[in-house]
């Protein structure tokens, strides 16, 4: 490709140089957001006819755009959901974007796949799933319920009369992925309650399929294992007992907190997960992976080639060889092998480090906790169920919340960010990093004074 080759020599020794710099990082720096006019005063347009040395190029990204980027993987951000990838699993990242990978098919990537299928087998084995089981690492939690949920509406169409319009029952505290997904499908809510502990229980999905007068449209129900906002795992139990009496797809939203699996000490919050339809995960969240991985698996996957495989005669051949398609499970086609960072790490490192790295974050969790609890101008909103801290500052209206956040991610000393719980404004750390010292929460406990 004479057009682009002149630079690459130029180009591999530059990227690489940023690459293995960044990686040695330790800590990573937080960094924090620019205005627009700050970034066209500092790099202007980037893209013209003829192009800019790759000197020049990459000095606009290491000098300013990069640091215009709020790192999620620096111990210091607490806000949203952070990320703590495995050096090993970025590496082969790089190792990833280095080959070109259609991870579709197994025509294409059947060495890929394979090693997909070992980490997703993990997972399922976590999980107790059949051996049956299998699915597809997608790009998000979003991508991993739309794709869970298109697969429930096929499934009761081919078994049972289409009502006047389908129906998911869920919490009012699922995600908002969810109600994304519902409106994509157009397919209308039925909203469970949850007490003050915000967990969806077996008994109020009961309740609410009974009352409803409505209910027979219903064709799904989500409950999450790790709600976003609190850390709350729901009755997976309860409600799988219920999906299984009234013919509905169980599935389970753990895109954050499903990693939680692979703790022995929180296991147990999780039973009932071995009895569901379908599950999200993302080792983008909990499990030391890269953006963008996360795990769809479904209990039966035939179910979900059924409802996502993509008939073409250009990909009839794809068939003929076919032994596991990725492609099938999802409404994607063409895929990143965006679960191999993931797989390299695990098989390097094993599974027994990531079950003591998930526990030390726990461990970090209720460490933090403590320490906000035994300050007398801070209170706990109530004991971490995973490892999002919820806490108010004695005295404190939404508005000082919010100043606060931000002159400490100015100050570059953490990335904190307010919620609401239950109508009021609190503060919300969520502590995914294994290598996240003290000396970061007792800062936010002295900055609060
Ligand atoms: C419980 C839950 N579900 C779904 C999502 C959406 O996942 P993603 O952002 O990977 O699409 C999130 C993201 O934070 C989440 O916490």
């Amino acid at each position: 490709m004479h057009h682009f080759d002149a630079t690459t020599e130029e180009m591999i020794e530059l990227c690489f140089d940023y690459a293995t710099a960044r990686l040695r990082m330790d800590p990573v720096p937080l960094d924090q957001p620019q205005t627009l006019a700050e970034l066209e005063a500092a790099v202007g347009s980037t893209i013209g006819p003829s192009g800019h040395s790759p000197a020049t190029v990459m000095g606009w990204f290491q000098d300013v755009l990069a640091p215009a980027c709020i790192s999620a993987d620096s111990p210091a951000f607490l806000s949203f959901i952070p990320v703590a990838p495995t050096k090993a699993s970025q590496l082969f990242d790089v190792v990833v974007s280095s080959s070109a990978i259609c991870a579709s098919d197994w025509l294409e990537a059947a060495g890929a796949v394979y090693a997909e299928n070992q980490a997703l087998r993990w997972i399922a084995d976590l999980a107790g799933l059949p051996a049956e089981a299998g699915g597809v690492f997608v790009s998000g939690g979003s991508a991993g319920n739309l794709s869970a949920l298109v697969t429930a509406r096929s499934a009761a169409s081919e078994a049972r009369e289409r009502p006047h319009r389908w129906r998911v029952a869920l919490a009012d505290q699922a995600h908002s992925s969810l109600t994304n997904t519902l409106r994509i499908m157009d397919v209308d809510t039925l909203i469970v309650p949850t007490g003050p502990d915000d967990r969806l229980t077996g008994s109020a999905l009961r309740a609410a399929l009974e009352t409803d007068p409505d209910a027979d449209a219903v064709f799904a129900v989500v409950a999450t294992a790790g709600t976003t906002n609190s850390g709350t795992v729901d009755d997976l139990a309860g409600v799988a007992d219920v999906a299984h009496e009234r013919g509905v797809w169980a599935h389970v939203d753990g895109a954050y907190g499903l990693a939680g699996l692979a703790a022995p000490s929180i296991a147990a919050k999780y039973s009932g997960i071995d009895r569901v339809d379908s599950f999200v995960v993302d080792p983008h969240k909990w499990l030391f992976a890269p953006f963008d991985c996360a795990a769809l698996l479904y209990r039966d996957p035939e179910i979900a080639r059924h409802a996502h495989a993509q008939i073409a005669p250009y990909l009839d051949p794809i068939r003929a060889t076919e032994v596991w398609n990725p492609a099938d499970y999802a409404y994607h086609l063409t895929r990143r092998a965006r679960g191999l960072p993931f797989w390299f790490s695990l098989a390097v490192h094993g599974t027994d480090a990531y079950r003591d790295a998930v526990e030390e974050t726990l461990a970090i969790t209720r460490d933090a906790a403590a320490r906000i609890a035994a300050a007398p101008h801070l209170e706990l909103v109530r004991d971490p169920e995973l490892t999002v801290v919820l806490w108010r500052r004695l005295g404190w209206a939404a508005k000082q919340y919010h100043e606060w956040s931000h002159q400490m991610l100015r100050d570059q000393r953490a990335f904190v960010m307010p919620t609401t719980f239950h109508g009021e404004t609190v503060l919300r750390a969520v502590y995914l990093h294994p290598d996240c010292p003290p000396a970061i929460t007792d800062d936010i406990v002295e900055s609060l004074r």
